[in-house]
């Protein structure tokens, strides 16, 4: 006939925009593995359950072991004219095996098919996050062994606001890596429930076994409970770009720190020569383009999410075809979020700490003013506010000067309050002001190499 999928009813094919518009194949071919895997598990239910013979099964699976084989070895040839992977598949068993490759479809429609093969491959993308995100805090727990005692400035507002360590300042980020990998733990626990079995919407006649075909596919939770949500249902994509997007927030950020530290203005770290690239005109440029991509990246996730959730807010159930525009989004974030993580990885793993300018810049811009206040209010009694008064006046005299506080001289201290003992030089420097806090979760070396310990426990 001249429609290739369904000449029965349809008597011509369809236009040549119709075809452009309508076929997934360019993208959803990347689902061959699961869908392949799905058609077996359902198979063989369909012969367990003697809706179909045993022979027919047995061909139908080693057809489609044939097309797994074909695809891996790029012998398949996709048809746009055959819309998408699952009917791609189906034309080439029928080649290849003949009429009983229609049997397949028997209590199946490419609604639980499709998304049965996303959500495999959805949840394939996480485990491969968990892992990659894994190896990323392993990274940050290296570096922040190496630094627990490297003195940095503790900003806000990118101002100059109290000195903290390097192995702090990485511990943070291993705060938000954990909580990304939990919110993936979470996203794969949610997902882990088989919607083959639905069939178009309703479910089927036919007496299928869904419990079978969920624990052959691997889900730990059995099958949906719902064939309406089922194949109308994509929270699991949305779930995955917004913990995606989060995690690429979180990488922008460390993105955004490291093009500043790598500035010769800051120079807190320099990239390796594997991680970062020269200029085509200045000889002497050395550039943070990944650190730069990383951060552009983010961008495109936080893209993608914006559109799948555009794309679903306005459907009916059950199924519409909108959402066949579900996989290109995941698929690209898929792509960005793993580079990004895979740079972001290295370029830690790789980059030289300048502890020296660090530690320089940790001492200026009167970091250590907080310090002194403390020091008013814990040795001399004085209210918190009037502690913070007194400093101020302190830093300012240390300002009309051009010397640091600790260089302000005690009778200078004392003009601006009587209290103030030569002990307060002890809490002017920035070890003594990193070493003083000990409070939990604080800057403290001590305190900074126990929170190390609790999350090499967890990795
Ligand atoms: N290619 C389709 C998609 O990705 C498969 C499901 C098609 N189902 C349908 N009723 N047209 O969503």
């Amino acid at each position: 006939t001249s429609n290739k999928m369904w000449g029965g009813r349809f008597a011509s094919g369809p236009d040549a925009i119709m075809e452009e518009i309508n076929a997934s194949i360019d993208f959803d071919k990347a689902l061959y593995n699961e869908d392949i895997d799905g058609s077996i598990a359902h198979a063989t239910m369909l012969a367990e359950k003697a809706i179909i013979s045993k022979e027919d099964a047995g061909s139908i699976i080693e057809g489609l072991t044939t097309i797994r084989r074909e695809i891996e070895a790029g012998d398949f040839a996709f048809s746009r004219q055959l819309e998408d992977i699952h009917m791609n598949i189906e034309a080439r068993l029928r080649e290849l095996i003949g009429p009983a490759a229609g049997r397949l479809h028997t209590a199946r429609s490419r609604n639980d098919q499709v998304a049965l093969d996303f959500r495999l491959w959805v949840k394939k993308e996480l485990q491969r996050t968990e892992a990659a995100l894994t190896r990323l805090i392993g990274v940050f727990l290296t570096r922040a062994e190496e630094h627990a005692d490297t003195v940095m400035p503790g900003f806000t507002h990118l101002q100059t606001a109290q000195p903290v360590t390097f192995g702090h300042h990485c511990m943070a980020y291993v705060e938000m890596f954990g909580r990304d990998r939990a919110r993936v733990r979470h996203a794969i626990e949610h997902l882990d429930e088989s919607p083959i079995g639905a069939a178009a919407l309703a479910g089927t006649g036919f007496a299928i076994d869904r419990h079978m075909t969920a624990a052959a596919l691997g889900f730990s939770g059995g099958p949906t409970r719902n064939s309406i949500d089922t194949v109308s249902d994509r929270d699991f994509a949305l779930e995955f770009l917004s913990l995606a997007s989060i995690c690429a927030t979180h990488l922008s950020r460390l993105a955004e720190e490291i093009v500043i530290w790598s500035t010769p203005q800051f120079n807190f770290v320099r990239l390796s020569d594997s991680f970062s690239t020269g200029s085509s005109i200045m000889p002497q440029k050395k550039n943070p383009d990944a650190a730069e991509l990383v951060r552009a990246k983010t961008g495109r996730i936080n893209g993608s999410l914006v559109a799948l959730l555009t794309v679903m807010k306005g459907l009916p159930l059950a199924y519409s075809k909108d959402m066949q525009e579900d996989k290109e989004q995941v698929f690209d974030a898929a792509r960005s979020l793993d580079l990004a993580v895979a740079a972001m990885t290295g370029m830690v793993g790789d980059l030289t700490v300048n502890m020296d300018a660090m530690k320089a810049a940790a001492g200026s811009g009167f970091s250590t003013a907080t310090d002194l206040a403390d020091w008013l209010v814990r040795e001399a009694g004085l209210p918190f506010r009037d502690a913070h008064h007194a400093t101020g006046a302190a830093v300012a005299l240390a300002e009309k000067k051009g010397c640091d506080l600790a260089e302000l001289s005690l009778e200078e201290l004392q003009g601006i309050n009587q209290a103030i003992t030569a002990g307060i030089f002890d809490v002017l420097t920035v070890e003594a002001s990193v070493a003083s806090r000990k409070s939990f979760g604080g800057t403290a070396p001590d305190e900074v190499r126990k929170q190390i310990a609790w999350w090499r426990e967890r990795v």
